[in-house]
């Protein structure tokens, strides 16, 4: 079991270059594909289909995508379950909670890893905006928060959540101690730190306490965060990811349309090659790149010189080679260490540091108007 292909590898990229003809989208990214498996030398997945489908159009998608699958490398058998979903709506039940917060530790709702996608627009909420990177420390969380903070000072009502459930840097960031609560209806409320709307799992587990969960229950629990919650209307939802381009990630964007992602990185090649490779997977997955942010560009000596301890200009090089624009570049800066600590964002500031956020964030809303299909035009 443990010599068999990640079956996703053949079959994510093979059904993102498939189209669905009811959506427009690819039929990955409609949730048509789940539930894939692979033994040595045997792959299989299902293929849900709506009562929309013409039968031609069946008969077309599973056989350019068994081909695409070949095309992918995979030389042995492949077998399409072909499925039809029984209502139109959505295709999986609603979460229930059984307790408290809704499922946060395996109870109903949470569904494992290749299960049922059911990938539907957060009401609402018209966009959602991943901040994200290949590799870990580059900064992520210091943009997310300042972005969403600069966001809503440009008078956008704005959510934050933290998508990252090993190592949550949401409350530290906003000083955030106090827990979330639930509606009535079981929905999680969001709390309010400096206007933003803000969910992360530190907020439920002791600072002391490891989440130890298997990847299914993260997964499960990310989706809850976003569609179990009273997020309210939204102009962007921030969403920052954990490092990689793994399953949480992938989890995220099967679950909802996401507007685009910006990419955090720093100039050294190590992290270069991982915000390369974070890139080639938003594109992979038809998520728009907004753009690059490169983060510790630089260090402003006593004498006003600029020390390029990471190198100069590593981001620039790869946002242009890659066809993303900057978004902007921010500096080593003790104060921007220490107002994360503290929990007092540097965006709150009117200060060059401020200024700079809030230039990045007027550059991600000017890309966002720009798109075509905003969040609450996609289908449910
Ligand atoms: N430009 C900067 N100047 C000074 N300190 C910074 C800067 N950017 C980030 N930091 C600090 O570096 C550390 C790592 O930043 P952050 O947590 O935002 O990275 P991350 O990419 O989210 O990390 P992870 O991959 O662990 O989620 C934090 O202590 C943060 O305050
Ligand atoms: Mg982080």
């Amino acid at each position: 079991m443990s010599d068999a292909p990640d079956p996703l590898l053949y079959v994510q990229p093979a059904a993102t270059r498939v189209r669905d003809p009811v959506t427009g989208r690819s039929v990955w990214l409609a949730g048509m594909v789940r539930n894939a498996r692979s033994e040595l030398d045997k792959l299989s997945f299902e293929l849900w289909f709506g009562e929309e489908h013409p039968k031609a159009d069946r008969r077309a998608i599973e056989e350019a995508l068994v081909a695409n699958v070949r095309q992918e490398g995979f030389d042995g058998e492949v077998v399409v379950i072909a499925r039809m979903a029984e209502a139109t709506e959505t295709s999986a039940p609603a979460a229930k909670p059984s307790k408290g917060l809704p499922g946060m530790h395996g109870g109903g709702g949470v569904q494992p890893h290749g299960g049922p996608i059911s990938k539907r627009a957060l009401d609402g909420v018209r966009h959602i905006v991943c901040v994200a990177s290949g590799k870990g420390g580059v900064g992520k969380s210091t943009v997310a928060v300042n972005l969403a903070i600069a966001l809503a000072r440009l008078g956008q009502r704005v959510g934050l959540l933290d998508a990252d459930i090993y190592g949550p840097s949401l409350p530290t960031m906003l000083n955030i101690s106090s827990r979330p609560l639930a509606d009535a209806d079981r929905k999680i409320l969001p709390v309010v730190a400096y206007g933003v709307r803000c969910l992360s799992i530190g907020m439920l587990v002791p600072a002391d306490e490891a989440v130890i969960w298997r990847g299914p229950m993260v997964m499960g629990a990310l989706r809850q965060f976003l569609q179990d919650t009273r997020w309210g209307d939204l102009d962007v939802l921030v969403v920052d990811l954990p490092p990689g381009t793994g399953d949480a990630q992938l989890s995220l964007i099967q679950a909802v349309p996401i507007s685009g992602a910006v990419i955090v990185t720093t100039p050294q090649k190590v992290a270069l090659d991982d915000a390369i490779r974070g890139i080639a997977m938003f594109r992979k997955l038809e998520v728009p790149i907004l753009g690059l942010v490169e983060n510790m560009a630089w260090y402003e000596l006593p004498d006003g010189q600029r020390d390029y301890v990471f190198g100069e200009g590593g981001g620039l090089a790869v946002a242009q080679e890659h066809g993303a624009p900057v978004l902007g570049q921010i500096p080593l800066q003790t104060k921007l260490r220490a107002s994360a600590d503290a929990g007092v964002p540097a965006a709150l500031s009117d200060d060059p540091l401020g200024e700079a956020f809030r230039d990045v964030a007027g550059q991600v809303l000017s890309s966002l108007a720009t798109l075509d299909s905003p969040q609450t035009e996609s289908e449910a």
